[in-house]
């Protein structure tokens, strides 16, 4: 589908009257967005929910990981994170004080299954079951991820994500979700951020910001071979298109699905016709495991020639079901993987260096580029032009802290949100398909290995106390979802 081109938009609408002496009077138009667009937070049950042992949940790779000396800032844990097992009702009230009118949370697959197979357990389903209710009371509408990263620490046991059944297990568990849930949730996300879960988790990476080194790892915190972590990344894309076939075969008819990856953006270096086609082309073959296989249902030549005898063993069936057909993809957007230019190479594209000096946000991983906000959707929307699109996540930390009169002002997030969603905006008015954004996050929460000390939330949360206070952001957030704009 072509992108409509727009005219750069007036910087003065109608009622704007500018006066003999230039003089503004009324505000400029704002950057608007589609009538319908989705004003949505994000979490993960892990991050937030805490209630790590009760009601039979089970343990997940996330409770073990967290409990091993040594692997966790501060050595903090999910044990009670920031309560929302106990205080959801609160939390909805803040989100809905806040006008958001979505909610995209995770289901901690361990508290419906303890073993992550076999008989359900309804204490756990009934937790989701009130939050459901509690969200469409409220008038947000839930959105719901089924794997955000905390495996059933009794399917690690029996190999993990290494080992094809887990595939087959996650379609059961997704299934038996579309069943419970879908009369009220009409959205299902299936896996959060495959590319990194299956590599920080199966071997960790490296990467260089700023001149410096950041290694980052995730639980289950494995070393695999080239082609253990290729066959890891195979069985997370079966999961998805076996679950995929089983929401559609026990959820009500209006149920939609699609994937929630992090999606590696080649941003090209400027907006001229051969630096987009090389960006498309980088951007293809960085998605090559994941996005491009289950939106092609192909394993590229291009990443087939790469991984050599380190491919995984898959079957033609199997690309099928990685393939079925979906209602919508989910990106999470923070950063581009590279910037691209063209080139007579043979595979068409050069990742140009980034800068020593190129701006940072607070975590040591993250560039600032909101310029990744225009171009990955609108490469999404190029390369493999699904129906629909959400940004499931997009947002930064920042050293927020309380000011004397009680206020959290973290200028630098509502800096960020701005350019941002500025950038998001320009896509969806060129007729890019995006429905939605989720900020992430709601509340501060854990940040994985990272800890309590990083802070993503619109909502600041005091760890000792669990008081919440919303941020300057969180009031950026709100004028931004009444106006459907860019405040
Ligand atoms: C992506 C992950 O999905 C989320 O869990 C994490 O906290 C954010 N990025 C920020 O790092």
């Amino acid at each position: 589908m072509p992108i409509n081109p727009v005219l750069p938009r007036n910087t003065l609408d109608a009622n704007t009257s500018q006066q003999d002496d230039n003089s503004i009077t009324s505000a400029p138009s704002l950057p608007k967005f589609p009538d319908g667009f989705c004003w949505g937070l994000a979490t993960a049950s892990y991050q937030i929910e805490g209630s790590a042992n009760v009601e039979g949940k089970g343990k997940s790779i996330w409770d073990t990981y967290s409990h091993t000396p040594g692997k966790m800032k501060n050595n903090d844990t999910g044990d009670v994170a920031i309560d929302h097992y106990r205080r959801y009702k609160e939390d909805i009230q803040i989100m809905k004080e806040m006008g958001a009118t979505g909610y995209r949370f995770s289901i901690a697959w361990s508290r419906i299954f303890p073993n992550g197979t076999g008989v359900a357990n309804p204490k756990g389903l009934d937790f989701y079951n009130r939050l459901v209710d509690e969200l469409l009371k409220a008038g947000i509408q839930p959105f719901a991820t089924l794997y955000h990263w905390d495996l059933p620490q009794a399917l690690q046991d029996k190999g993990g994500w290494q080992a094809r059944e887990t595939s087959q297990y996650f379609a059961e568990y997704a299934g038996y979700m579309a069943e419970q849930l879908s009369d009220r949730v009409k959205h299902f996300f299936t896996l959060n951020e495959f590319q990194n879960f299956v590599d920080m988790g199966h071997r960790g990476i490296e990467m260089v910001v700023q001149g410096k080194p950041v290694q980052i790892e995730l639980a289950p915190g494995l070393k695999l071979d080239n082609q253990a972590l290729n066959q890891v990344a195979h069985h997370a894309v079966l999961a998805h298109g076996l679950s995929v076939q089983a929401i559609r075969a026990m959820g009500k008819k209006d149920t939609k699905v699609g994937p929630a990856e992090v999606m590696f953006c080649g941003v090209p270096v400027m907006d001229t016709p051969e630096h987009v086609k090389a960006a498309e082309t980088a951007t293809r073959h960085l998605n090559a495991r994941f996005l491009d296989v289950m939106l092609t249902g192909k394993y590229s030549d291009s990443y087939l020639k790469e991984a050599g005898k380190d491919a995984p063993k898959f079957t033609e069936d199997e690309l099928q079901a990685i393939a079925s057909p979906i209602d919508f993809v989910g990106i999470n957007v923070y950063i581009p993987k590279m910037y691209v230019m063209a080139s007579e190479n043979e595979s068409g594209y050069s990742e140009v260096p980034m800068s020593i000096s190129h701006p940072k946000m607070s975590s040591p991983w993250h560039t600032f580029s909101p310029e990744v906000l225009y171009w990955a959707p609108r490469l999404t929307h190029s390369i493999w032009n699904p129906k629909a699109i959400y940004i499931t996540e997009n947002g930064c930390a920042a050293n927020d802290e309380l000011s004397t009169d009680g206020n959290i002002y973290d200028t630098d997030r509502v800096m960020y949100l701005r350019n941002a969603m500025g950038q998001l905006q320009r896509a969806t008015a060129e007729g890019v398909p995006v429905k939605g954004n989720f900020v992430w996050s709601a509340f501060d929460n854990l940040e994985w290995t990272g800890g309590f000390g990083t802070r993503f939330g619109l909502v600041h949360v005091d760890f000792e106390t669990q008081k919440r206070t919303p941020k300057l952001s969180a009031k950026w957030f709100k004028e931004a979802a009444q106006h459907n704009a860019v405040v």
